[in-house]
């Protein structure tokens, strides 16, 4: 059972891609393993108690950003503005459940994509799938799509520089509560959610006011004029991510590097899989996804492999039935996983289970459909007596037009007008603010209920 960073390589590995050059291959991790970590071990640890937290009920989890991430995209205001809006639902989460929420990006690594065909034709024409800008090239020409390692040195650097505008918005003033009035965005203001929020805003200016009175304020109080943002993606690509595996010195840990958090997808949590032995070997803190082919008893089996010790905060089952099967499928793994006593954050990704073709031939995500896989996941937990922590979702801070509905309205015809995604159809910054808002309420339903329990 010894594990090492590449210990994977002797395990069933799916939705890898094949490089022709295997020394380019090579040569590439060298070139890797020798590039500086993007996160410490402590940093990793510190969202690992901070996701106990949630386990336990005391926090709430707010995970968000691309589908995938791309070249084309990377400019600092899609980064800021991302960020600016998950700020903006953490601001709202807060506000409505009094407790603490823990942000963490879909941000500065999520490339690799997992695909259901390993090719795609047009016209006639069958090329190799699109796999994410660290594995190919989404233009539909061969040369585009072959798969060159040289991109994963190239998606280390925009993670890089894209974690160290995070870094600095989240620590460097822009993120302080004095500032929330500013956070919005000028395309939101048509948003009658845009209106909450300046309401919002409000108020908690004026109780900011009043804590200054009182001589508490953002220069002698840290959590007013800064806040903690972290970093995730899907551990898929494993020669990337192993090549970012680094020893902790004083502890001798193991951790991943790319990121604070890592996920395994759907497609990869299989029994004898070589992401489940990657990710084993790793201290970070572990998504797990959910899809409705998840049995009970293998999903009980992969907790024992993944977290052994049961620690608190190490585990994040990311939940993705689909609106209409949620309700159906939830019950019995919550059921398993607590018998089990095993101390998992359950979160809701409502967009994974909710893609259709909209009849103008887009991939699409209805508003209401994920709006109602969510209220869905809340019923489930509030009969079961579990914690709803938290939710996983597709968006972005630009104005797109790739889900339809919402307040904002996004008709089928509309999708062409902004659809820019390089994978799978993005919440916009509106859609995104609405969710929050329409999430707050059932925060605050899970905590009035919690609140008559106690009494
Ligand atoms: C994703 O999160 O983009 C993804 C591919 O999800 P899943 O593994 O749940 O299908
Ligand atoms: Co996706």
């Amino acid at each position: 059972m010894s594990w090492h960073p590449h210990s994977w390589t002797a395990f069933e590995a799916r939705h890898l891609p094949h490089y022709e050059d295997a020394e380019a291959l090579s040569a590439v991790v060298g070139t890797l393993s020798n590039y500086p970590p993007l996160v410490f071990g402590g940093e990793a640890r510190e969202l690992r108690e901070r996701l106990a937290e949630v386990a336990q009920g005391r926090a709430f989890l707010l995970q968000g950003g691309d589908c995938a991430e791309s070249f084309a995209e990377f400019h600092p205001d899609n980064v800021r503005n991302t960020f600016r809006v998950i700020l903006q639902m953490a601001v709202v989460l807060t506000f409505a459940s009094k407790r603490p929420v823990v942000k963490v990006g879909r941000m500065a690594g999520q490339f690799a994509k997992p695909r259901s065909a390993p090719t795609e034709t047009r016209d006639g024409v069958t090329l190799p799938s699109y796999f994410g800008d660290n594995v190919n090239g989404l233009a539909f020409d061969a040369q585009a799509r072959r798969n060159d390692p040289a991109r994963m040195v190239r998606a280390h650097l925009q993670a890089a520089a894209t974690l160290n505008l995070l870094r600095a918005l989240s620590g460097g003033g822009y993120a302080n509560l004095r500032r929330i009035h500013g956070w919005t965005l000028d395309f939101m203001a048509r948003s009658r959610w845009a209106e909450r929020f300046n309401d919002l805003a409000d108020r908690i200016s004026e109780a900011l006011d009043f804590m200054e009175a009182c001589g508490v304020d953002p220069d002698n109080v840290p959590q007013l004029r800064s806040t903690a943002f972290f970093t995730s993606h899907e551990a898929l690509l494993l020669p990337y991510e192993a090549a970012m595996t680094r020893r902790e010195p004083d502890t001798g840990e193991w951790f991943d590097t790319s990121a604070h958090m890592l996920w395994i997808g759907d497609r990869t949590r299989f029994a004898g899989s070589a992401h489940v032995e990657f990710a084993r070997g790793i201290g970070n803190p572990l998504g797990i996804k959910c899809g409705p082919a998840t049995d009970p008893d293998d999903l009980l089996r992969l907790l024992a492999i993944l977290d052994p010790a049961r620690v608190p905060g190490r585990i994040t089952l990311i939940i993705r039935m689909g609106a209409d099967k949620v309700e159906e499928l939830l019950p019995r793994l919550v059921r398993a996983v607590r018998q089990d006593g095993h101390p998992v954050v359950w979160s809701c990704d409502p967009m994974h289970g909710n893609s259709v073709a909209s009849s103008s031939g887009y991939k699409t995500r209805p508003f209401d459909r994920v709006l109602r896989e969510v209220r869905g996941f809340f019923r489930v937990h509030r009969a079961e007596g579990t914690h709803a922590g938290g939710i996983h979702v597709e968006m972005t801070g630009q104005d797109v037009t790739e889900c339809i509905g919402g307040a904002v309205a996004i008709t089928d015809d509309e999708l062409k007008t902004r659809y820019e995604t390089h994978c799978d159809p993005r919440l916009n910054a509106a859609q995104s603010l609405e969710l929050a808002f329409l999430l707050a309420e059932m925060l605050n339903a899970q905590a009035a209920d919690r609140s008559r329990d106690a009494a």
